[in-house]
């Protein structure tokens, strides 16, 4: 047999009828109609039904006959029509069967351990354990290479744009950006660790400050944290950085990008400009600073009256600095009582100690609480509620945090359970001025919002700066698509003075200043340009594009919520020599699953 392949799988049609080609792939299955052995032969292009008859080859045949699935085969045989009745109009090639007069077994496969087109009924955990076999499945395949698409289309934008593509130390010293680091310990250094990169933040900086104006990278990062949702310990951030600049620059290339990803690899136009949404209006309407803008339930703000009312658990909030907001839900009228039950043990999760609501029937509000409501009142939250007969008004009083957080969150749940979200919707939009800085009650001091070489609104810094720092913005975006953080990014500190009084609020000392960051104040020395920039989150933004709720569908091989690598099995312990060799010693620890 022609030992090389001359087709794939997937493209043949009936425009190839009568040539002889060489195919080669897995078998997705084999069966045997009375002599006739039909095998549906796959690789990543799609199926070709390949036929083994008698007549055709007595040989072939009877090896056919030890075919079985995910055997890896090579066949050469003439295309033919099917004979009707055989036509599969569900497949691309089903118009066409190859005739087979010749057949190579170039790999046996044990019986698989499931069933691979069974990929959505099979236990997670067995199919990252064999995530070779789970990526062999259309749909991986589809999401894979479609990321590889989008990675190059990605890649051709920006350089187009005049990005140099520059690559960043993965060894290196840790890059503050919330999370924990990933520690690898030096062999030459006893007792002397790098960190992976959290981001590539300080190094695209110091680009900058070298001169090459627009850089760009697919870059990996590691963030030892919390995993749940949309998150892995590794994962890939286009990250870019600008001199020169405004936020404006960032946000037209990024909805360019955006819009151009979304063209080629969907069809879909998405407009622009996004919105832009300062940070106060987002906590203000939607309780969250990444609000999902495909409908609209927002938080109404009705501390006045809250803080009047004779229900105890309102003024009291107030009386103790908090708010008290409400949603109405439109219609909301025939929640049961026991959805309303569950909806309290929801908002509960959000540290809320109830939820209290109002049904507007035709003789006005039925509820637990309307007795403690004037009429003034009650017509007071109805008219800035926009209430009509039939609404349902839930509210939450409590510290600001609680009260937007468990409404934030009652609002999305609502939608959720309501059908209010439509489906293939994009909403983008800009989230500007953020807080500088955070006070942390745990740590008793402030943390960046962003991080620390964001640039703060230098109106506020000259205003705030001796007195109030935490009233101080700063110069941050965030790019949110329905209530996903896709990307942040910001304008940096370019002067020194303005860094090193950041880091004091921050209450870094001179000499961790020094030791973290003495290299990057040095560069801000020497001639450091005005620059900034962002970072996407890639697999969020191919979340999207491939319309999945899960990080692992995107990434080839990915990690537990554990961290853990079920496949490789690592983290893994390793050879006492090796530990010896970079000066370690690991203490004797309870055994972790
Ligand atoms: P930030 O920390 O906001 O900014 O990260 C940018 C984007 O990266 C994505 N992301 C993640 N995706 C998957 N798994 C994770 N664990 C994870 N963590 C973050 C998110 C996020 O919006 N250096 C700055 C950017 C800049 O200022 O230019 C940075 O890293 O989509
Ligand atoms: P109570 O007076 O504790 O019986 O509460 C009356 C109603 O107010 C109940 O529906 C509670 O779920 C609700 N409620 C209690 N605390 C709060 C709060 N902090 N915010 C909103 N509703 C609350």
């Amino acid at each position: 047999m022609e030992c090389r392949r001359s087709n794939l799988c997937g493209t043949l049609r009936v425009e190839n009828l009568g040539e002889t080609v060489t195919l080669m792939g897995w078998c997705q299955t084999r069966r045997d109609h009375g002599g006739v052995i039909f095998v549906d032969l796959r690789d990543y292009t799609g199926i070709c039904q390949v036929v083994f008859r008698k007549e055709a080859s007595a040989e072939a045949h009877e090896v056919a006959d030890s075919i079985r699935s995910e055997f890896v085969i090579a066949v050469q045989g003439k295309v033919e029509n099917r004979i009707e009745g055989n036509v599969n109009p569900k497949l691309p090639t089903g118009e066409i069967e190859i005739i087979v007069n010749e057949l190579n077994i170039l790999s046996e496969s044990q019986t698989p351990p499931y069933v691979l087109d069974d990929r959505e009924q099979v236990e997670e955990r067995l199919r990252l354990q064999y995530r070779y076999l789970e990526l062999r499945h259309p749909t991986m395949q589809k999401n894979l290479i479609l990321r590889s698409k989008a990675l190059n289309q990605t890649r051709n934008f920006l350089l187009d744009r005049g990005f140099f593509e520059i690559e960043t130390p993965m060894l290196t010293k840790s890059t503050p950006e919330g999370a924990r680091d990933y520690l690898v310990p030096s062999r030459v250094y006893p007792g002397s660790f790098y960190a992976l990169p959290q981001s590539p933040q300080i190094f695209k900086q110091l680009l900058m400050v070298s001169g090459f104006d627009r850089y760009m990278q697919i870059a990996r990062c590691f963030r030892d944290e919390d995993l749940r949702g949309n998150r892995q310990p590794e994962f890939t951030q286009l990250d870019l950085e600008m001199s020169f600049i405004e936020p404006e620059d960032v946000y037209k290339l990024v909805e360019g990008l955006l819009s151009s990803l979304f063209k080629t690899l969907l069809d879909i136009e998405i407009s622009t400009p996004f919105e832009r949404m300062p940070y106060q209006t987002a906590m203000q309407d939607y309780g969250v600073d990444a609000p999902d803008l495909r409908f609209d339930l927002k938080l109404v703000d009705i501390s006045d009256v809250a803080g009047r009312c004779g229900l105890k658990v309102f003024s009291d909030a107030i009386a103790q600095g908090g708010i008290a907001k409400a949603i109405n839900v439109k219609g909301g009228s025939d929640f049961s009582r026991k959805e309303l039950d569950e909806l309290t043990e929801f908002v509960k999760v959000y540290g809320a100690k109830g939820m209290a609501w109002v049904k507007r029937n035709e003789k006005g509000w039925q509820s637990p609480i309307s007795k403690f409501f004037s009429m003034e009142h009650q017509h007071d939250i109805e008219k800035r509620l926009d209430v009509e007969v039939g609404d349902l008004i839930l509210f939450g009083a409590d510290n600001p945090n609680i009260v937007n957080d468990a409404l934030g969150n009652l609002r999305k749940e609502v939608a959720r359970q309501r059908k209010l979200i439509p489906e293939h919707t994009y909403k983008f939009v800009w989230i500007t001025e953020f807080p500088l800085l955070e006070y942390s009650l745990t740590d008793k001091r402030y943390h960046a919002v962003h991080h620390p070489f964001t640039m703060p609104n230098l109106e506020d810094f000259k205003q705030y700066g001796n007195s109030k720092p935490h009233c101080i913005r700063s110069v941050a975006y965030d790019v949110v698509l329905n209530g996903v953080e896709l990307g942040g990014g910001s304008i940096r500190i370019h002067r020194q003075d303005i860094q090193q009084q950041v880091f004091k609020w921050l209450e870094l000392d001179e000499l961790e200043i020094k030791e973290k960051f003495g290299f990057l104040l040095q560069a801000l020395s020497y001639g450091a340009p005005p620059h900034g920039g962002i970072a996407l989150g890639f697999d969020r933004l191919m979340m999207f594009l491939l319309n999945t709720d899960s990080i692992r569908d995107v990434v080839a091989f990915p990690k537990t919520q554990r961290a853990s690598c079920l496949m490789t099995e690592a983290p893994s312990e390793v050879p006492a020599d090796a530990l010896e060799e970079l000066h370690l010693r690991v203490r004797q620890l309870p055994k972790f699953e």
